[in-house]
């Protein structure tokens, strides 16, 4: 079967090629490299021993999305992770974000409908909860007014795919991630932040190798058992996995609603604090950090409640936030080599 997955170069659109490739599915890779290399091909080929076709493709270019699915009329579904991911740019830039993650899904969709297989697995993110009320955060927990451009291209990207799987063919499932962090443990592909990281880990991993002098941590007055805000870091071979299973589910009509949404977490919370002190533990580096004031927009608390995914998808986590922070960490010091 023959699986578009746009945004395949990018961090976790690479993991789910390669997971895809392993499960025997034939893969297309749409992007536009803005944020990604051609060389994460060669990393995929030497774990799967298989290359995916890519096209190099913008997909707010309405006639070549058309004259992509005319040419792949035989395609079994979609994965959409194309779309800009930097929070603060989109603040700067909020135009450059509606244009480029709410339009591309328009052209994407608009063509998936006319097809006879028009199965859809979205990237959307824990960022359309907010700072929720309770924790873990289940599915239900209300949609909160969005911080930032990007977090609202993410819920108007959920309301446009539930509006359009009403009125046709599509059946979709929407993926809401928490704090995707690690690398493929082989090391052939992982994150390449483009300038100063803005995330977290990459920014570690960054400051360990010597790129970076020092790790400023974001605030330690938050409510939290030790101040230091508590996020869900999940390693992104687990989140990439998930993607096939979601797949799957699609192709096999085992989804019960048109569109269903799970949160895709390990369950577990980690202060910035406990990351670091985890990070040290797995690479044996002390990490030069410095307490610094609040970011502003970022939240105290959010880890998943990963009831809905575990039961119905039959998805687990498997790996440790100790394993990917040990894979993040091999990932830099090659890239570094
Ligand atoms: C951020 C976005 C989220 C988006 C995700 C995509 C915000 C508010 N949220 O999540 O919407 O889906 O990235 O990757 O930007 N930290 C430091 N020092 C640093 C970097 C981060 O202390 O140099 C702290 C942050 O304050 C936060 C935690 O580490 O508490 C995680 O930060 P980050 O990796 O940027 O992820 P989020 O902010 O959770």
């Amino acid at each position: 079967m023959k699986i578009v997955v746009t945004g395949g170069l990018g961090f976790i659109g690479s993991h789910t090629v390669v997971e895809l490739q392993n499960e025997g599915f034939e893969v297309v890779v749409i992007d536009n490299l803005y944020n990604s290399s051609e060389s994460v091909l060669d990393g995929i080929f030497n774990i799967t021993g298989k290359r995916p076709i890519f096209e190099k493709m913008d997909l707010r270019d309405k006639g070549s999305v058309q004259q992509f699915f005319k040419k792949h009329q035989d395609i079994s579904g979609v994965i959409h992770f194309a779309a800009s991911k930097a929070v603060g740019e989109s603040v700067g830039n909020p135009l450059l974000y509606y244009e480029n993650n709410l339009n591309s899904l328009v052209y994407i969709l608009q063509e998936l409908k006319e097809l006879p297989s028009a199965n859809f697995i979205f990237s959307s993110s824990c960022t359309v909860y907010g700072q929720a009320e309770k924790m873990p955060i289940t599915e239900n927990a209300s949609i909160q007014t969005a911080m930032s451009p990007y977090g609202n291209t993410k819920q108007i990207g959920e309301e446009i795919i539930i509006d359009t799987a009403k009125v046709t063919s599509i059946n979709s499932i929407l993926l809401r991630y928490f704090n995707p962090i690690g690398a493929h443990p082989s090391a052939e592909i992982g994150e390449l932040p483009l300038g100063v990281p803005q995330n977290l880990v990459p920014f570690i991993t960054q400051t360990a190798i010597g790129l970076r002098e020092k790790l400023s941590v974001f605030g330690s007055d938050y409510p939290t058992p030790d101040g230091t805000a508590v996020r869900d870091y999940i390693h992104v071979v687990d989140l990439a996995k998930a993607h096939v299973i979601a797949l799957k589910r699609l192709l096999n009509k085992k989804n019960i609603d048109k569109v269903e949404t799970f949160n895709l977490g390990t369950g577990t919370g980690s202060s910035v604090l406990e990351v670091i002190q985890a990070f040290e533990k797995v690479s044996g580096q002390k990490l030069n950090y410095q307490i610094v004031g609040r970011r502003e927009g970022d939240i105290t608390s959010a880890y998943a409640n990963t009831d809905k995914a575990n039961s119905i998808l039959g998805w687990k986590t498997q790996l440790s936030l100790e394993d990917a922070l040990a894979s993040a960490w091999k990932w830099e010091q090659k890239i570094r080599s």
